[in-house]
Order: C-alpha cells, then structure tokens, then sequence
C-alpha cells in the first residue's frame, strides 16, 4: 500500500486530499496542528498525528510516531499555510510585520521543516515526491496584487524552495513539485470561489499519480503548467 503524508489536513484542501487518497487506497498519515477529539475522516487506512509546521520539536515528534507507524513515505504533501486578516489587507504605512513573519514561517520555512524531518523516511518510500501546495499568488510572472506582502512573498519562496530541493535531491531520486490548487471554497478561499476544494483534490490525486521526472514544475490542479 503506498504512503502519504498530509499537513494541515483537518479542514479545506487538505481535509479533501486525505478523503481521496484513502478512498483510492493509500495509507494516509494525516496531520494536524492540534488532535481533534473526533478525527475529521475515521477510516482504517487512516493515521492522525499532530504535527504542528512552525514548531520544529513538534515536527521531529511526529517523524518518530511515524517511524514507528510505516517503513517509509511515498509522498509528502505540504498543504498547510495561512493567510491572516490583519496582513492580507494591509497596505504600506500599516503593515502588520508581526503577522507577515508568522506567515513566512508556517508557509515558507514549515515545509522546509517538515522535509528535513521526513527525509529518512521519504528515503525509504518508493515514489520520493514531495508536493508544495503553493498559490498563483507566489507567481513572479502572473501576480497582479499591490497589497498581501507575508502570503505572496511566502508562497515565492516556497516556489524557490521547491526548484533548490528539487536539485538537491534528484541525485537521491527524488522529484519536486510547486501546485496552485486553484481558487476553493475554504475558509481560505471564502465563498466566493470558483472550486469545490474535492475538485482540486481529485486533480491533485491525478498530478501525483502521473508525475514523472521532468521537475522541478510550477503546475496547477488540473495538470497544467504555471509560471514561476
Ligand atoms: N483556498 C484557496 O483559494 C487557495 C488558493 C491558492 C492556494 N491555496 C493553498 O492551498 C492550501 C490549503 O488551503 P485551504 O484553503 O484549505 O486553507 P484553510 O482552509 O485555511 O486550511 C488551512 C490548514 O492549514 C492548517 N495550518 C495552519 N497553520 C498550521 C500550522 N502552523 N501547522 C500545521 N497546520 C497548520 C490549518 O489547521 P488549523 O485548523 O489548526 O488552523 C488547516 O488545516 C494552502 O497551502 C493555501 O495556501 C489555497
């Protein structure tokens, strides 16, 4: 049975993505930052654990559970990020720096984390895909806002992220992807947007499943490529 690994997968996106993979098989290891008394999907291929992404001790607690739970990872997907209020609006002159760094270390620095901790065991899986949920919002070349400075800037370097990881990596086997999911209905996304999150979920099932060598790539759900 082939492993993933799901961060922030207690609500949204990341609550879709382990529904689809445990519904296609995998054995899912699904992360969240505080144990919910009810788990949110309860299946027997399914294993919760706390993982918190700016807390290194929490991170490198969940990789010992997870040595003791599985041989070794296929995939790791790095879904969870934020997007604070007090920063997304702010303009210059009342920038929230506080919120902008808190930003940048669940987006930008957790996934790093998060990799550096599950390496071993991502060694030992089969496939060696990582996954970084990003956004359009860290495209150099698409962006259009003049305001969200922590989520655009923090999602840039997650894509900067992938493509160093990506190089590093690839002399072990491994293949590195950036994906924007698409504008979903999360709390995230709010209302307004244009997917059902289940819809990029599935995509996101078929961009791991047909993945191949020829990364690192900025893709979106649907498959399609992205510009950097
Ligand atoms: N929604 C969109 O339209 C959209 C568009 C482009 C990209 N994205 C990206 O898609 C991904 C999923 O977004 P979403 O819309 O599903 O967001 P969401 O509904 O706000 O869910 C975010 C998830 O991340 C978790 N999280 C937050 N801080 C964390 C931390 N420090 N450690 C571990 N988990 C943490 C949350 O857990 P708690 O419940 O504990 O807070 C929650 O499970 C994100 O990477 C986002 O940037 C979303």
């Amino acid at each position: 049975m082939e492993t993933v690994l799901i961060t922030g997968a207690n609500r949204g996106l990341g609550l879709c993505l382990v529904q689809k993979f445990a519904d296609s098989g995998w054995q899912v290891f699904a992360t969240e930052r505080a144990r919910s008394a009810t788990p949110p999907v309860q299946a027997s291929n399914v294993h919760w654990l706390t993982l918190d992404v700016r807390d290194a001790a929490s991170v490198a607690l969940a990789a010992q559970e997870l040595e003791q739970r599985c041989s070794g990872l296929d995939v790791l997907l790095n879904n969870a990020a934020i997007n604070p209020q007090s920063e997304y609006d702010a303009l210059l002159g009342e920038l929230d720096f506080a919120a902008i760094q808190l930003t940048f270390d669940v987006n930008a620095l957790g996934p790093l984390r998060v990799i550096q901790s599950l390496l071993p065991l991502l060694l030992r899986g089969q496939r060696k895909l990582v996954l970084n949920i990003s956004s359009e919002a860290g495209s150099l070349r698409h962006s259009w806002r003049d305001r969200s400075y922590g989520y655009c800037m923090s999602k840039a370097a997650l894509n900067m992220q992938t493509t160093i990881l990506d190089r590093a990596l690839k002399p072990r086997g491994f293949n590195v992807l950036a994906l924007h999911p698409g504008w979903m209905r999360t709390d995230m996304g709010g209302p307004n947007a244009h997917l059902d999150p289940m819809e990029s979920a599935e995509g996101i099932y078929q961009v791991v499943e047909s993945a191949g060598e020829n990364t690192p790539r900025f893709l979106q759900h649907d498959g399609k490529e992205f510009p950097w």
